[in-house]
């Protein structure tokens, strides 16, 4: 039986969280492997809207939510999370949530620099969430990180906070920031401890068990592939790798255990924060589209830009992440537009490119050549099978399959869970 890796296509904000949640009811676990509480995922179950961050979307369910070593944890936001969502009537103890030991902790320090360096950027800030997912990162790779294990080692904490506040007050200091006091962070982080650790353990040799047991892992993505730090819209990116193999490093679990890679993608596309989006629409359309898309962050409130699918972006997030098959998100919002355009290439300095080159520049320069179809009048919203499509709309998604070169496997056509055509499980492989 495979496993599923489910990530985002885009920039983001697919709608992941609607086809997670449908999927984790599916599975026995779920794991998130990446990114921290930048990320925001909306579950409507019923009458209920659950807005999770950091928390694995099968908590929800009912079902084993780990979070593996390749997440950037904010003690003070998990415990804020867990409160939340147990005051809806989710239960959270050790049996449903597990962490990662060796995972790495986001502390005060952390989103202070993040604010401090944006607001210095001025014009060139990245529009981060301002979280501190960045510097969190930073000091892992730099090897300062304190990290969730340290928290039953005080005198590891207090040794690794001299270091850690060495170098973030100094940089603090140059940026005209507050700088933090080790007395504070550290009784801080020791109150924080014993509710962190209750959820604590190697989740490697969980997984590991799991595997051999033929339970259904689901390794949830948070961001998207073109936010990757390495394959996305550098530096417009986030700090984490986002594709489908760092399920594997991310969580601890062999390559072979990822199963099956569903990536998801709207069937328009949206970007929050800066950085290129050739497709953007500045105009009436993307007004509209982001109107009607409820087109706002759930973690920083701010308007999405929008504008037409770009399927030279997609293709692309298929190749580096390894797309096996697409869940396309949204297609009601496209209804009642006379006609639609997808991005196939761009132009760049009068050169034309099937895919994004690196080069800031030539990311910036990229204008978008577009090929239209015909849009439809009737309303795809809650169709449950292909023939309830017009046959424009069917039209639409088959020609973003030849483009992106991988199969809609699954068309979501309204935030209800139960609205989804399902043309392939990827738990069957
Ligand atoms: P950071 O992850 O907070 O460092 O932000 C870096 C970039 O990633 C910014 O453009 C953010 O808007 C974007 N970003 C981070 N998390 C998400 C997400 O969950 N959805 C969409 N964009 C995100």
């Amino acid at each position: 039986m495979a496993n599923v890796a489910v990530i985002g296509a885009q920039w983001g904000d697919e709608g992941k969280g609607k086809v997670v949640d449908w999927l984790a009811s599916r599975a026995d676990i779920v794991v998130r492997f990446q990114g921290g509480h930048n990320a925001g995922h909306t579950l409507v179950v019923g009458n209920e809207t659950y807005k999770l961050s950091l928390l694995p979307s099968g908590l929800v369910r009912g079902k084993l939510g780990i979070i593996g070593n390749g997440v950037v944890i904010d003690p003070e936001a998990l415990l804020a999370e867990i409160a939340r969502i147990e005051s809806q009537g989710v239960r959270v103890s050790p049996e449903t949530l597990r962490i990662a030991e060796n995972a790495v902790l986001i502390l005060p320090m952390h989103p202070a620099l993040d604010r401090a360096r944006e607001a210095a950027r001025g014009e060139r800030r990245i529009g981060t969430t301002g979280r501190g997912i960045g510097p969190a990162y930073e000091d892992k790779v730099a090897r300062r990180a304190i990290r969730v294990a340290d928290l039953a080692e005080p005198a590891t904490l207090a040794s690794k906070l001299d270091e850690l506040l060495l170098h973030h007050n100094t940089l603090l200091a140059g940026l005209g920031a507050a700088p933090f006091e080790k007395e504070t962070v550290l009784r801080d982080l020791l109150a924080l401890a014993p509710p962190i650790l209750r959820y604590a353990e190697p989740v490697w040799l969980r997984l590991d068990e799991a595997r051999r047991a033929g339970r259904r892992i689901l390794f949830e993505g948070a961001q998207a592939v073109m936010l990757d730090v390495d394959h996305g819209t550098y530096p417009f990116v986030t700090s984490s790798n986002t594709v489908a193999a760092q399920a594997a490093a991310g969580a601890g679990i062999g390559p072979s255990a990822i199963g099956t890679v569903l990536g998801i993608a709207k069937a328009y596309c949206t970007r929050v924060g800066a950085g290129p989006f050739p497709s953007e629409l500045t105009d009436e359309i993307g007004r509209m589209l982001g109107d009607r898309g409820n087109e706002f962050g759930t973690v920083t409130g701010r308007r999405r830009r929008c504008g037409w699918f770009d399927a030279a972006l997609v293709r692309q997030a298929v190749k580096v992440a390894g797309i096996q098959g697409l869940a396309l998100t949204k297609l009601d919002v496209l209804d009642g537009l006379p006609e639609l355009k997808i991005c196939v290439a761009y132009r760049i300095r009068g050169e034309i490119f099937h895919h994004l080159p690196a080069g800031p520049e030539a990311q910036a320069a990229a204008t978008p050549i577009y090929e239209t179809l015909e849009g439809w009048q009737a309303s795809t919203r809650g169709a449950r099978s292909w023939v309830d499509l017009p046959a424009p709309a069917v039209k639409y998604v088959r020609r973003i399959e030849e483009l992106v070169e991988a199969p809609v496997t699954l068309l979501s056509t309204s935030p209800e869970r139960d609205d989804t055509i399902l043309m392939r499980d990827p738990f069957e492989g």
